[in-house]
């Protein structure tokens, strides 16, 4: 258990709740295009999962025990039902949101992000960068990740943002989320079960998530809906947050008029 309190977060606007969980190896910082553009519609709330962003590593952990700091947190807000947004790994969180507190979502959005667990393939793959991280830092990372997480388009000022915020994780939160990114249960059985209005989001040109991918996951969500972000890759929300921030509007304005 992480103490009370100890969850840090960003928040701005007022009206319904949306609450965002950002990707890996990333902060709060990720939702600032969204912060700023969604303000006037809706509270939004973008939490620093453990050990990224202002929030201290308690760990090893669970994506379920994240999902229970973001239950804690909201509930401390005194936000007993919300809409929850999470973009990869924080879509990840959503989904183990979603199976221990179902009840508390009045909406889910899940961007760039899959339901299925890892192949033991890719499970070794994360278990392998954890003892890197550990034993030589971040360096490898910060040097490849640029290139997977944005389109080839994407602009040479904000590939170096990101490079500056993936520099910015520590190595010891890097294996942490590493590791139960690798140990994330099968989250495809829950879909069928998600009966609030669900948004699936995809960049055009993600790399890690394939808008087919993304497409199935939506077909299976009973009130789901997909919307593909053109000019994006798998940090959809900054490569274009004009259509991002559209389909998140459109979204909170149909679920919470
Ligand atoms: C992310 O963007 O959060 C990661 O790429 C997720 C993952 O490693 O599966």
């Amino acid at each position: 258990m992480i103490p009370n309190g100890s969850i840090a977060y960003r928040e701005r606007g007022v009206g319904p709740t949306l609450a965002l969980l950002h990707a890996f190896p990333l902060s709060s910082a990720l939702f600032e295009p969204q912060l700023a553009a969604l303000a006037d519609a809706c509270h939004v709330v973008a939490l620093d999962l453990r050990g990224f962003g202002q929030t201290p590593l308690e760990g090893p952990y669970s994506l379920e025990e994240l999902a229970q700091d973001v239950a804690q947190t909201l509930a401390a807000l005194g936000h007993e039902r919300f809409v929850l947004g999470g973009l990869s790994m924080g879509g990840y969180v959503a989904l183990a949101f979603q199976r221990l507190f179902g009840d508390r979502l009045q909406g889910l959005i899940l961007a760039d992000t899959r339901a299925g667990a890892d192949s033991p393939e890719a499970r070794e793959r994360r278990l392998a960068i954890a003892r890197e991280v550990e034993e030589r830092g971040t360096e490898g990372l910060v040097e490849t990740m640029p290139d997977t997480l944005l389109s080839a388009g994407a602009a040479p000022d904000l590939k170096a943002h990101v490079r500056r915020w993936i520099a910015q994780a520590d190595p010891r939160a890097v294996a942490a989320a590493q590791r139960a990114m690798a140990a994330r249960l099968d989250s495809t059985p829950l879909l069928a079960a998600v009966r609030v209005p669900a948004l699936v989001v995809v960049g055009e040109q993600d790399a890690l998530v394939s808008p087919a991918e993304a497409e199935q996951m939506a077909s299976m969500l009973p009130n789901g809906r997909l919307v593909r972000i053109p000019r994006a890759g798998h940090l959809s929300n900054v490569e274009n947050p004009v259509a991002f921030n559209t389909a998140l509007r459109e979204f909170m304005r149909a679920i919470v008029p």
